[in-house]
């Protein structure tokens, strides 16, 4: 790698971010493409003390993760029309000073899925009703699926079915439900709900494609369950690297490397 005085600098913000795989499929994708580029992760709990560092040292862009999502919207100079809707931003450009916010989770949702299925008048039943099934489900409904919400939270669900236009259950209360495709958002399976399943495995038979955004080195619970039925599997990595590639070309203007991407998060992952 060649740095020099105009080599130029992006990252991620967040917290935690020690273990973020962006950083690997993102140096991939500069030294691929020949950028004169790096990116770091960033640890920090101050969204708006980030974006200051942004405009004084002229970052060139970042990625946005849990918990800044939402928080960082008010210090940006213009969101665009999806964000604003999915009511969070996952990548800011900086463009001779002026910050603009973007959301590429519901890409990478959407072409993870699109990777296996037509999504156009598919019945998809999304668990969870968080900042990332609001992505999740943005994307699908500009694709034309059905959704159904549940969530632990029926009231939750609710309102955001309401908001978009979708029917909504609990999540115990998933007797009725079939459909060609279930996504899990919610955080089961995840750190301390790592091993566990959102839904009762039986649940799992009636659907082709069983896709789930938590990733880590092995597959979910729900995903081990999903399989051992037949169903075609989703992996968190397919949607977290569309969604890389996609914040790599509002970045650059250029298309991304995806192959290369794909390579690096598959051996940063091992690690
Ligand atoms: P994110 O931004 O990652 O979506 P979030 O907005 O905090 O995070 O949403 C977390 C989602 O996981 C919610 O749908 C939450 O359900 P509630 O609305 O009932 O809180 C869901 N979730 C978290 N822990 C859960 C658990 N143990 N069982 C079922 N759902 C859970």
């Amino acid at each position: 790698m060649h740095i020099d005085a105009a080599t130029k600098l992006y990252g991620i913000i967040g917290k935690p971010v020690g273990h973020s795989l962006s950083p690997a499929m993102h140096n991939a994708a500069f030294q691929h493409k020949g950028i004169n580029a790096v990116y770091l992760a960033f640890e920090t709990g101050s969204p708006e003390k980030a974006v200051e560092a942004v405009r004084t040292i002229g970052i060139k862009g970042l990625s946005v993760t849990v918990p800044h999502k939402e928080s960082i919207m008010p210090f940006l100079d213009e969101i665009d029309k999806t964000a604003k809707r999915i009511g969070a931003v996952n990548t800011v450009r900086n463009s001779n000073g002026v910050l603009s916010g973007t959301n590429t989770d519901w890409i990478g949702a959407v072409k993870a899925l699109k990777a296996v299925i037509d999504l156009e008048n598919t019945e998809v039943t999304v668990l969870g009703a968080g900042g990332s099934a609001r992505a999740v489900i943005f994307g699908l409904l500009k694709e034309k699926a059905k959704v159904h919400i549940a969530n632990r939270t029926k009231e939750k669900a609710g309102r955001l079915a309401e908001e978009f236009g979708c029917s909504f259950s609990g999540l115990d209360d998933l007797s009725g439900i079939n459909g060609a495709i279930l996504v899990n958002t919610t955080s089961v399976g995840m750190g301390e709900l790592r091993g566990i399943s959102p839904v009762p495995k039986q649940l799992l038979k009636q659907f082709s494609v069983v896709m789930d955004i938590v990733y880590g080195k092995e597959k979910t619970r729900l995903l081990q369950d999903a399989e051992e039925f037949g169903c075609i599997i989703v992996e968190g990595i397919e949607m977290l690297l569309h969604q890389a590639a996609a914040q790599f070309e509002f970045w650059t203007g250029k298309k991304a490397p995806f192959d290369a991407m794909r390579k690096a998060l598959i051996q940063a992952q091992v690690k």
